[in-house]
């Protein structure tokens, strides 16, 4: 049977895409295999949304083009594969293949003919795509990411998404809860809704609202997340959805970019400094405790200390649990290209490790308030150093604990012991009986 290796970069959702498309190639005989050097197949998931990401991309290209066999394939998907089309072809000869994020349909026969010689960019939008008939294989049984929206129709002037995923769409709420009940079925019981402004979902019928409510009423399903929602998105009925159905988890990642309305203004988000906090304010109404964490970008066009000094200024009136953080790149074909004023790379770099200094302070600040207190954790796996187990909080935070394997897959009552920052060491409250001593 013919192998496929498929390296994943980038978001939740390329995740989720990689396993659509072995969920594509497995209906064709084709087996995973986790090693390079074996695979007939090698397939790269690619991320546009910064330089780096793409330059990562190229490098690890120039690695995995020597493991390509004789009349093997390569191929580049995803939203790089979107930006550069058949320039990539071009750009690394050893690549057969370039295949968009509307494109994975046509993988098994855009393969075949790769491996009889021939070179092929696939970069087609099709609105009408949801991959709805493929099964994905997933890599994990208890937690499962679900796609519910594909595409984005907002125009933040900094992002390329909208040119590499094309225009918003969102499935069949119906088609959504058949799969969530496909996976509780089979042992899931957590599951994370995917879009690119997931709450601004509507299905034509049903919104968001609904999404939540229906999915939470699911049998097995313990806990519900969803990312990236877009912070205006939040209507009342959304609100209300996520304070009445209890497998919404008290955590939202909430993307604000800065914290200057000027900058804001210019980066074509739809509110402003007092807008997201008000959304804030309306979310810690809604669900006690909630967690909130965030992407911020430094060093956007025109971005002036004084801006980026409302930004500080924000991760401490929020008190964010977490941000992601990053230096703007420059996104040829996005509109901000065309503002004026860019700022030094050395500024940015100034801004990002300050910024970082202060999200870090205000995180352990959230973190040693929570040591101590009682939480239920999922146990995702082992931890990735020693010969601990990593759990995850409902508010999404990992905490680290001693206990058999078998504990994975499963949730456990502990105690918060003691904190490194963001992470926590945990203690259990119950241990099986078979281990009482
Ligand atoms: N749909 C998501 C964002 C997808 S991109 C949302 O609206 O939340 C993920 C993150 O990458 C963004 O939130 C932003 O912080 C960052 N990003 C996007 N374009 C960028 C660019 N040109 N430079 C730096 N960071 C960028
Ligand atoms: Fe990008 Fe803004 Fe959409 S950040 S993905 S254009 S909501």
């Amino acid at each position: 049977m013919p192998t496929i290796y498929i390296e994943t970069y980038g978001c939740q959702m390329n995740v989720s895409d990689s396993e659509l498309m072995l969920g594509l190639l497995a209906r064709e005989g084709y087996v995973r295999t986790d090693d390079p050097a074996a695979a007939d197949v090698l397939l790269v998931n690619t991320c546009a949304v910064r330089d780096h990401a793409e330059q990562r991309v190229l490098g690890r290209m120039g690695e995995l083009k020597h493991y390509k066999r004789p009349g093997g394939v390569l191929g580049v998907m995803g939203c790089m594969a979107q930006r550069l089309g058949p320039r990539l072809l071009e750009r690394v000869p050893q690549v057969d293949l370039v295949v968009g994020p509307d494109g994975y349909r046509n993988l098994p026969e855009l393969i075949a003919r790769a491996a009889s010689g021939e070179r092929a960019a696939d970069v087609a939008f099709k609105s009408w795509e949801h991959y709805e008939d493929v099964p994905p294989v997933r890599g994990r049984t208890s937690s499962a990411f679900v796609t519910v929206q594909r595409g984005c129709d907002y125009r933040c002037t900094f992002c390329i998404v909208p040119m590499t995923r094309g225009p918003e769409r969102s499935r069949n709420l119906t088609d959504v809860v058949r799969e969530v009940e496909g996976l509780t079925a089979q042992g899931t019981t957590e599951v994370t809704l995917l879009g690119q402004t997931v709450n601004s979902y509507h299905d034509g019928v049903h919104d968001f609202a609904d999404l939540l409510r229906a999915v939470g009423a699911v049998p097995g399903l313990r806990r519900l997340r969803f990312t990236s929602p877009y912070p205006t998105d939040f209507t009342d009925r959304v609100l209300v959805a996520m304070a009445d159905t209890r497998v919404v988890c008290e955590h939202v990642h909430l993307p604000v970019q800065s914290g200057s309305s000027r900058v804001l203004k210019r980066m074509l988000r739809r509110y402003d400094r007092e807008r997201y906090l008000e959304v804030v304010a309306a979310l810690r109404r809604a669900v006690s405790g909630v967690a909130l964490t965030t992407d911020i970008i430094v060093g956007f066009p025109g971005e002036t200390e004084s801006d980026f000094a409302e930004t500080l200024s924000l991760v401490e009136a929020v008190g964010f649990d977490d941000a992601y953080t990053f230096k703007y790149s420059v996104r040829e074909g996005t509109p901000a290209v065309r503002i004026k004023d860019h700022v030094a790379e050395e500024v940015k770099a100034e801004r990002l490790e300050r910024l970082i200094a202060v999200v870090r302070r205000v995180a352990r600040g959230k973190s040693v308030a929570l040591v101590g207190t009682e939480q239920e954790v999922l146990v995702e796996g082992r931890a990735r150093r020693g010969d601990l187990l990593q759990a995850r909080t409902r508010t999404n935070k990992v905490a680290l604990l001693e206990g058999p394997a078998a504990w994975i897959g499963t949730y456990r009552r502990v105690r918060l012991t003691g904190t490194s920052g963001t992470t926590f060491t945990a203690w259990p409250l119950e241990r099986e009986p078979a281990l009482m001593g």
